[in-house]
């Protein structure tokens, strides 16, 4: 447990996202966890290209600014990584302990990584060790080292250290979990539609059954409404952003055919778990990530996927000062904190 000052215990998410970074400070001390500081920050669009860190220093003068302009003094962070450059897989071993596991893990990596083995880092869980007589369920995660050292290497120059690097996915997870009831059995599509990735996880009973980041995100969205409306880049942003009235419907309807397509990545991933009789339906999905906000979005989804979608709200079971969120509705502002609060929801080394 991490201790930043005598009675409190607190934790810093930070979530540095393509199109902007957030932060959340949690205290965990009390019964439940309390709210300390929020914030987001804006990125120049060619900053973080694909996760990809394209101007270090305009990341790291973003970052300081964040923590300035929200005045948070802790220099520990839990940070995460997400894309591409991220695989999350859940594999069957033979049942051994974790010492053994972990000996044997890089092996089994290499079956089932399609990077080369000494490019990444590997961390892994034992889910349950009776999966069957003589196997066990492992969820095996690989991280790409130089994305990894990247991020270390943003953050050591914005004068701060990371505690954790988590997975954006499992962050989502977390916050949800804090937040939701989910019902044994219950299967639940976390969803969070960012920039450049949207994040897929369903989960069942705590355990990530399969997670995915797809390569579809918001700049679909901005790419479709450009191309449609004959609009730029900077335009379409502006009419995604505030539509009007007149411009709504054929928001609607260009959204409508994006989500479309995110729905079939979503049912490739079903698909996946049916054929491995681990999961045949969802009962219900979480929306998360600015993109959430994309008018029609929700609905898409909803119709093509035949479940409720609830918005996400990372502080509905989170306390709070009042007047922290001043003007601002949590349940509107939810949707954007949704990582960096699962971030700081991981109490040192969990
Ligand atoms: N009010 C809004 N209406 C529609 N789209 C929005 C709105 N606000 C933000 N977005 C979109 O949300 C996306 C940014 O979402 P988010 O902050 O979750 O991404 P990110 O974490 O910065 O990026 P990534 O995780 O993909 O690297 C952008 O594509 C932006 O266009
Ligand atoms: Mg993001």
């Amino acid at each position: 447990m991490f201790q930043f000052g005598r009675g409190s215990r607190r934790t810093v998410g930070l979530d540095i996202g393509s199109s902007s970074v957030k932060v959340v400070e949690l205290d965990h001390s009390g019964s439940i966890p309390a709210l300390v500081k929020f914030g987001r920050c804006g990125l120049l669009p060619e900053a973080i290209v694909d996760g990809e860190i394209m101007d270090h220093d305009v990341v790291v003068d973003t970052i300081v600014e964040l923590m300035e302009a929200n005045e948070i003094a802790s220099k520990e962070v839990v940070a995460a990584v997400s894309g591409r450059a991220v695989i999350v897989k859940k594999i069957q071993m033979d049942v051994m302990n974790d010492d053994e596991a972990r000996d044997a893990i890089q092996w089994e990596a290499e079956q089932h990584i399609p990077f080369d083995i000494d490019d990444v880092s590997i961390d892994f869980q034992v889910l349950d060790r009776e999966t069957r007589p003589d196997k066990m369920d492992v969820l095996l995660v690989a991280a790409k080292k130089e994305m990894l050292e990247s991020r270390a290497s943003l953050l050591r120059a914005a004068g701060l250290s990371a505690v954790t690097i988590d997975v954006d996915s499992f962050a989502v997870q977390n916050a949800y979990e804090q937040n939701y009831d989910h019902p044994e059995g219950t299967v639940t599509l976390l969803l969070n539609v960012g920039c450049f990735v949207t994040n897929v996880n369903i989960v069942r009973d705590g355990v990530p059954y399969f997670t995915r980041d797809l390569s579809f995100a918001g700049n679909s969205i901005l790419e479709a409404v450009q191309k449609d409306l004959g609009v730029d880049q900077d335009e379409a942003a502006e009419i995604l952003e505030n539509p009007g009235e007149e411009r709504l419907e054929d928001l609607q309807s260009i959204v409508g055919l994006v989500g479309e397509e995110l729905a079939v990545g979503i049912e490739k991933s079903l698909s996946y778990l049916r054929a491995s009789g681990e999961a045949d339906h969802i009962d219900r999905i979480c929306l998360s990530g600015g993109s959430s906000f994309a008018p029609g979005l929700r609905e898409s989804i909803e119709k093509h996927q035949g479940s409720p979608v609830e918005i996400a709200n990372p502080f509905r079971n989170v306390s709070w000062e009042e007047g922290m969120f001043g003007d601002d509705d949590p349940e509107i502002l939810g949707p954007h904190y949704m990582v960096a609060a699962g971030l700081a929801l991981r109490q040192g080394g969990d």
